[in-house]
């Protein structure tokens, strides 16, 4: 139905009759969840999780397609009349509708929106999902699942999606938390470990200590812990970058680094090496500005520093909202190192640093 009524606002006919503007502008200014082109959902319910956390149901719209359990999805919202671009983890489905879990960092507009200020039936934009954190096809060894605060959502995803499938082969979940008022999904997970004999879930405090709980960092002990053999086991990590590095490292020096599987839900902070050290003239070719980049500067600093106001969405690289066309120059990319070609290209403007003089259509 809804298809039918996408062609029939593309007719010719539609387009001549709501001349000035397009047929689909007024769908979407009297149906924000149907009308325009975009994927757009509204809130269906919020259910809090913890203090910081906040789960939201989301409605979408026909142009949604169907994920796959540990994806992450492009999550666009109005904010005080700017518009913000975060990914978020489907952390589950809802009678049918895509859940996604945030939890509330400082200086988050995004997350603390969601947090703080959400009304149920506000209309967020969605992209496609994507993201490569999923379950392999072959499931016949066991699974060991590292997530640090937040990096749960996938890892609850990925779990559910198991027990779904009645899964019966070993499953740990090593969980590290601040403290366990703030681990997200906590009955949920102790609903699945108390009804699934096969899944264990490993909790760790990381400041002080509580009963029950391992507490400290990613340790040698906590993996002892598990009883997992991380040359038999598919493990996957996901959480802050410190958690993320230390699983990394314990892998290589094993060599099993192919048996990880991981996700970050922070940049990588790489040292960047700007050739001369100096910075570089940037010329935003559709502001008629031009700005010198500080010495490792992203172009979108520089840009906002400028006055300009690009589009940003995660800020690292992840979401492409801030992809613009360079025209000239050359750029490194901050989490790679590695350095662009000299020509016409699109680049994520919030991880290039110049390293000549750049020209941007901006
Ligand atoms: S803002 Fe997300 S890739 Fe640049």
């Amino acid at each position: 139905m809804l298809n039918l009524i996408d062609r029939a606002l593309k007719s010719p006919l539609a387009q001549v009759l709501t001349w000035p503007h397009r047929a689909e502008t007024y769908l979407e200014f009297l149906a924000p969840r149907v009308g325009g082109t975009a994927i757009k959902a509204s809130i269906k319910a919020a259910h809090q999780e913890t203090d910081r956390a906040v789960s939201l149901v989301l409605e979408p719209n026909h142009r949604w397609s169907a994920h796959v359990p540990g994806q992450y999805v492009p999550f666009t919202v109005a904010i005080n009349g700017r518009r913000y671009t975060r990914c978020f983890t489907i952390s589950g489905v809802e009678a049918g509708c895509p859940v996604v879990t945030i939890q509330a960092h400082d200086g988050g507009i995004v997350s603390r929106w969601a947090n703080e200020t959400v009304w149920s039936g506000d209309i967020v934009e969605l992209g496609a999902p994507a993201g490569d954190f999923v379950l392999p096809a072959d499931r016949s060894a066991p699974f060991l699942f590292i997530a640090g605060g937040s990096g749960i959502t996938p890892v609850r995803a990925l779990v559910d999606q198991l027990v779904a499938e009645g899964h019966a082969g070993k499953v740990d979940i090593l969980y590290y938390v601040p403290s366990s008022p703030e681990a997200i999904f906590l009955g949920h997970l102790k609903q699945i470990e108390a009804t699934c004999p096969n899944v264990k879930l490993h909790l760790v405090v990381t400041r002080g200590k509580e009963t029950g709980s391992l507490s400290g960092h990613f340790s040698e002990a906590h993996l002892k812990a598990t009883g997992c053999d991380i040359s038999a086991a598919r493990a996957f990590v996901c959480g802050p970058t410190g958690l993320i590095s230390a699983v990394e490292n314990h892998w290589s020096n094993a060599g099993q680094y192919e048996r990880l599987t991981l996700e970050r839900f922070q940049a990588v902070t790489l040292p960047v090496v700007v050739d001369g050290g100096e910075g570089q003239p940037i010329r935003f070719a559709d502001s008629a500005v031009t700005s010198t980049a500080p010495a490792n500067r992203t172009i979108l600093d520089t840009a906002e520093a400028a006055g300009l106001t690009p589009n940003t969405g995660c800020r690292q690289g992840i979401c492409r909202t801030c992809t613009c066309r360079k025209l000239a120059g050359q750029v490194r990319d901050i989490r790679t190192g590695e350095l662009s070609g000299d020509g016409e290209e699109d680049i994520a403007i919030c991880v290039s640093v110049p390293v000549t003089p750049v020209t941007i259509e901006l």
